[in-house]
C-alpha cells in the first residue's frame, strides 16, 4: 500500500506539520506551547473547534519565510514516503505574514524553493490553493484573494476557503471567488464536512467550485448527489479525518462508497494527517480492510485525482510519466 502511487489534493500545509517539527520550533524561539501537546508528543485537542484553536496556536511558531521552507520539506518528504507523488496544498496568506501582499511574496518564494527542491531529492511535485479562514470573515478573504490573485501561476493554480464551516454563508464569500475565478484560478471550497445538503448546494450555486472538500453530508439528499455526479464536481474526501473528528460516526458508516457507486467523482486525501493520527497509506489500508477496496478502486481514485489536479498540462503529463515510471 505504501508504495502504490498516490495523488493528495486536499492537505493544509500547517495542519501536516508533525508535532515534533512544532515543538522544536517553540523551543528554539522561546515560545512556550506546552498547552497543545499530549504527554505522548502528540497535538492535544477535542472536537473541530479546538482542533481549530491548537491548529492556530500551532501556526504562532511559523514567524517567517525559513520556517515555512523547512515546514514545506518536512511535510513533502513525509508525503513522499508514502507514495505521494503529487499533492496540493492549502496555503493561508493570513498565516504568511498576516495576508500582506509583499510579506507574502517572500513566504511563498521560500515555500516554492522547498518545492523544487523536495521534487528533485524526493520526486513529489507540489502546487499551492491559497485559502481564506472562514472564520476570519469575507473582509479578511478579500485581502487573501488580493493575495492569490497577484502570485497565481505556474505554482499557485487555485483558491479555497477553509476553516469553520457553520461561520458566514458561502454567498458571503462570492465576492472573493469571482475575482478568483476571473483571473482564471481554480476553486474548491469547504463544505459538508459539517453543514448539510443545504450548506453543499449554496456553496455550489454561489462560489461555483470545481471540487468541493468533504462534500459527505450531500449523500443525505439523493437528488443533490445525483447534481453533483452530473456536474462532475469533484470531492476531496478525508475519511480518516471525518472518523477522527466524529463528522461520521465510524469508518463503515463513511459514506465514501456509496459516492463513488452513485457516481460522484470521488478522491482520497489526509486533511492534517499528524493531527488526524493518520497517513495516504493508512487511508488506503482501511479503504481497503473497511470497503474492500482493491486494485480497481485505487486506480479509480488515482485517475480522477490526476484529472482534478488544479496543476497545468505540462505538470500532468510529467505527473503521469512518473506513475508509469513507477509501474516499471
Ligand atoms: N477543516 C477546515 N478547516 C481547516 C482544516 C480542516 O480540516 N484544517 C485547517 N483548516
Ligand atoms: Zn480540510
Amino acid at each position: 500500500m505504501r508504495d502504490l502511487p498516490k495523488i493528495e489534493l486536499h492537505l493544509h500545509l500547517e495542519g501536516a506539520a508533525p508535532p515534533a517539527f512544532i515543538r522544536g520550533l517553540a523551543r528554539e524561539k522561546n515560545i512556550d506551547l506546552s498547552g497543545i501537546f499530549r504527554e505522548d508528543g502528540g497535538y492535544a485537542y477535542k472536537g473541530f473547534d479546538h482542533f481549530l484553536q491548537v491548529y492556530e496556536a500551532a501556526c504562532t511558531v511559523l514567524t517567517g519565510p525559513e520556517e515555512f521552507r523547512r515546514l514545506t520539506l518536512a511535510v513533502l518528504e513525509e508525503s513522499a514516503s508514502h507514495g505521494v507523488i503529487y499533492t496540493e496544498a492549502f496555503l493561508s496568506p493570513e498565516f504568511c505574514g498576516g495576508a500582506d501582499l509583499a510579506a507574502w511574496r517572500d513566504y511563498l518564494a521560500a515555500i516554492e524553493d522547498a518545492a523544487a527542491e523536495a521534487e528533485r531529492t524526493f520526486g513529489i511535485t507540489l502546487r499551492g490553493i491559497v485559502t481564506p479562514i472562514r472564520h476570519f470573515g469575507p473582509e479578511r478573504a478579500k485581502a487573501t484573494a488580493r493575495c492569490a490573485i497577484e502570485t497565481f501561476g505556474p505554482f499557485i493554480r487555485g483558491f479555497g476557503l477553509a476553516g469553520a464551516e457553520m461561520m458566514h454563508r458561502p454567498g458571503d464569500f462570492s465576492w472573493s471567488f469571482d475575482a478568483a475565478r476571473e483571473a482564471g484560478m481554480h476553486l474548491t471550497a469547504h463544505a459538508g464536512e459539517w453543514g448539510g445538503p443545504d450548506m453543499v448546494a449554496d456553496t455550489i450555486r454561489d462560489l461555483r467550485p470545481e471540487r468541493i472538500g468533504h462534500g459527505i453530508n450531500a449523500s443525505r439528499d439523493p437528488a443533490l448527489v445525483e447534481d453533483i455526479a452530473e456536474r462532475g464536481i469533484v470531492l476531496e474526501v478525508c475519511p480518516g479525518s471525518n472518523v477522527f473528528l466524529a463528522a461520521v460516526p465510524s469508518w463503515r458508516d463513511h459514506p465514501i462508497a456509496d459516492l463513488m457507486a452513485r457516481g460522484v467523482k470521488v478522491t482520497v486525501s489526509t486533511d492534517d494527517p499528524p493531527f488526524f493520527h493518520t497517513t495516504m497509506t493508512k487511508e488506503y489500508e482501511t479503504l481497503a480492510k473497511v470497503f474492500d477496496f482493491g486494485e480497481s478502486e485505487f486506480e479509480t481514485l488515482l485517475q480522477t485525482a490526476l484529472s482534478a489536479a488544479f496543476c497545468d498540462e505540462e505538470t500532468r503529463g510529467r505527473v503521469k510519466a512518473r506513475i508509469e515510471a513507477r509501474r516499471g
